[in-house]
């Protein structure tokens, strides 16, 4: 049986406790995401730096899961740090992803190719509806933490992203973070 219980979670730091379950991803696990793979084979002999992290709060039992990720700042020749991208396995899930601190943007592409953006800073809670793609970028200069809420077993569906990657990217420009069409969008 499921008890309540409040769960602690710190916006800067993006730390969960209790929690029960994490994963890091590292440039390293991030092959095929960045369109400069020189320069994302020069990051990775450097020291292959901790891309995000994602720390779960999750019950099997439940239907509600929830959770923040915490995404370090940082650039793969002019382009972003960013998640790798999902749909939800099971399309009839949306999510939430309520921003704590930092500044982002939340990339969404629809199965038919459709394009958006929602800007990611504290105070902004992003609506993500079903079957929608959705890739968060971290393009300020420091931490971006994010709370998400999901169902519990709405899964993750990488390999149409991975695959096909996302039709648009997050690029630097002049200082500036801008948006710019994937020359290698399958
Ligand atoms: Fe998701």
């Amino acid at each position: 049986m499921l008890f309540p219980e409040g769960v602690a979670i710190d916006g800067r730091r993006g730390s969960v406790e209790p929690s029960t379950d994490k994963y890091i991803k590292r440039l390293s696990d991030l092959r095929g995401l960045f369109r400069d793979e020189a320069a994302l084979d020069r990051a990775i002999a450097k020291g292959d730096a901790i891309a995000y992290e994602v720390i779960d709060y999750r019950k099997s039992e439940s239907d509600l899961a929830f959770g923040t990720t915490i995404m370090m700042p940082g650039k793969v020749g002019d382009e972003y740090f960013m998640t790798r991208g999902h749909f939800h396995a099971r399309r009839e899930c949306g999510e939430a992803y309520y921003t704590q601190s930092g500044e982002g943007l939340l990339l969404l592409q629809s199965r038919q190719g459709e394009v958006r953006t929602v800007e990611m800073r504290p105070g902004v809670c992003a609506f993500i509806p079903p079957d929608w793609a959705h890739r968060s970028i971290n393009t300020g200069s420091g931490k971006l933490v994010f709370v998400w809420f999901c169902a519990t077993d709405a899964s993750h569906d990488y390999g149409a992203i991975r695959e096909k990657g996302m039709r648009r990217l997050v690029v630097e420009r002049n200082g500036k973070p801008a948006l710019v069409d994937n020359p290698n969008f399958a």
